[in-house]
């Protein structure tokens, strides 16, 4: 069996913080509102898609111990590029100093588990090793006069590298999914801000979340008694909470960042991964569920056997 195994990763956060406060000066809205309808305290704010998948990937590489010659693909997980045309991917290419494949993957907020799995089918195919990222500036495409919608949303990247294995690896089932017949709950125009369906997204994330995340499962040949850690999307603390419960897994077990990131979209996965990581809570051979959903909808969920020593 080939498989795959993450051996490096990193994430990058932009310096600007913006507070639920900062919000309440300038449109109708107050820092308790925000907390208690989404968890959300603060987000960070700034730079460019490019600039801080460049930042997360590199500290990837170093964690990875690996060469910028020794990377074979990027995929760049984001649903807010810096350019129509190239890739951003290309530019990160550039600005990591690597010679291989780039290209970027949109599938809203499940982007990076997406990226996952798309990496490991390249892998099975015979590349040693991808440079999976998520990264995003969904603050260029908010409307920041809309309190519906900006104070969630926030930008930042993380990053995974992921190296070929010739036995299962870490990646033991996943699981993707979409229905565009819910396209209407969140989309952006071309050129346009986002829109949302606050209440039509919350009330099909927690369905889709648990649907992905049992597919994962059964995949796998776990159960929700197995598992230790879920970095699930931070999009709210409510649903994640409510997700927790409908596949009961208790909702201490779940990683949360969105305190301090509010909803990075593609990033949001990695961001929670990284943060777990650095925090000595992920350790080696523990069962850990990712489980993403966003535009589209799209919901995606992998389930990893940890093999890296934290
Ligand atoms: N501050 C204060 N009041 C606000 C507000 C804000 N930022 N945004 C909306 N309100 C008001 C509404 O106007 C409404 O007022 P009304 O009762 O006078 O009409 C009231 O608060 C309740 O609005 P509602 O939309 O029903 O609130 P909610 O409990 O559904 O919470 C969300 C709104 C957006 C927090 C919630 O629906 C949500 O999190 N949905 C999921 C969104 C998401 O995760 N999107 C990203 C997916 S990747």
């Amino acid at each position: 069996m080939t498989g795959l195994r993450i051996t490096g990763w990193g994430s990058a956060l932009p310096d600007n913080i913006v507070t639920n406060a900062d919000l309440a000066s300038r449109i109708d809205t107050s820092d308790d509102w925000i907390t208690e309808r989404t968890g959300i305290k603060e987000r960070r704010i700034g730079g460019t898609t490019a600039e801080h998948a460049i930042n997360a990937g590199r500290a990837a590489l170093d964690k990875a111990g690996v060469t910028p010659d020794q990377i074979d693909l990027i995929i760049l997980a984001t649903t807010t590029p810096d350019r129509q045309v190239p890739a951003t991917a290309s530019t990160v290419q550039q600005g990591l100093g690597l010679s291989c494949g780039a290209f970027d993957l949109n599938a809203a907020c499940s982007g990076f588990v997406y990226g996952l799995v798309g990496a490991l089918g390249f892998l099975k195919s015979g590349l040693d090793r991808v440079l999976v990222v998520g990264s995003e500036t969904l603050s260029t495409i908010v409307d920041w006069e809309d309190r519906n919608t900006c104070i969630l949303f926030a930008d930042g990247a993380g990053a995974a590298v992921v190296e070929r294995t010739e036995d299962d690896g870490d990646l033991l089932g996943f699981s993707m999914s979409s229905d565009g017949n819910l396209e209407y709950a969140l989309f952006a125009e071309r050129g346009g801000t986002l829109e949302m369906d606050g209440r039509a997204v919350f009330k099909n994330a927690v369905l889709v979340m648990e649907k992905a995340a049992h597919e994962a499962m059964e995949m796998a040949g776990v159960t929700p008694d197995d598992i230790d850690h879920v970095i699930p999307h931070q999009a709210n603390i409510r649903i994640i909470e409510a997700s927790c419960k409908r596949l009961g897994i208790p909702s201490d077990k779940a990683i949360t960042v969105l305190d301090y990131t509010g909803n990075t979209s593609s990033a949001s996965v990695p961001l929670a991964m990284v943060d777990a990581l650095e925090a000595g809570r992920i350790h080696k051979d523990e069962m850990v569920l990712m489980v993403g959903f966003g535009a589209g909808m799209t919901s995606a969920a992998t389930v990893l056997r940890w093999s890296a020593d934290t």
